[in-house]
């Protein structure tokens, strides 16, 4: 990321026209948000009617939700689903109907766009001027609200660089 972030900005402020080409940058925020899903159970909706969704029938009333975190781990969409490799969306974006840490549809995230350019933007930023370095070693991902959060909280020491 720091080689990217060098290449295409060297030492001045990160701007608007350097984002396009920030690639792999994209590619690890891309697969963070596949590996960690922030918002694990999303698009919830109320059948207005029945509908057929594969082999199941959906009576009208009955509340459907889309469990993002199980769907991004799925194994014929994401092989080795458990490894961090943002190589697997360098060459190709994201698909709308497979990567869905937004949601989908008609209802989703309408901060999208911007979530995703605000990511960039900071990420690319802290690379450039900043080392990170992780205090808290292990930690298991809770319920708080409708958000997935580290359950004692992720420390980390923020050193800048020179
Ligand atoms: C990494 C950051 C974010 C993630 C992972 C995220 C994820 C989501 C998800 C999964 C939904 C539910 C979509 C659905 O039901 O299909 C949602 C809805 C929504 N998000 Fe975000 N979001 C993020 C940032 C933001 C930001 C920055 C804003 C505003 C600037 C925002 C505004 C909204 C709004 C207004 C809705 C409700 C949309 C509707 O019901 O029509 N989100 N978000």
């Amino acid at each position: 990321m720091r080689t990217e972030v060098r290449k295409v900005a060297g030492d001045s402020p990160i701007e608007a026209g350097h984002l396009p080409r920030l690639e792999f940058l994209q590619a690890v925020i891309h697969e963070s948000l596949r590996l960690r899903a922030l918002v694990p159970m999303a698009a919830v909706r109320v059948a207005k009617r029945p509908f057929r969704v594969g082999p199941y029938l959906v009576p009208e009333g009955r509340v459907v939700a889309e469990c993002l975190a199980v769907m991004s781990l799925r194994e014929d969409l994401f092989p080795e689903p458990l490894n961090f490799d943002p190589d697997r969306f360098s060459s190709r974006r994201p698909q709308h109907y497979e990567w869905t840490p937004f949601g989908g549809g008609r209802r989703i995230c309408t901060g999208k766009g911007f979530a995703q350019l605000e990511m960039l933007t900071v990420m690319a930023t802290i690379v450039q001027r900043c080392r990170l370095r992780l205090v808290t070693e292990h930690n298991q991902a809770v319920r708080k609200g409708h958000l997935l959060v580290p359950k004692d909280g992720l420390r980390v020491v923020l050193e800048k660089r020179r």
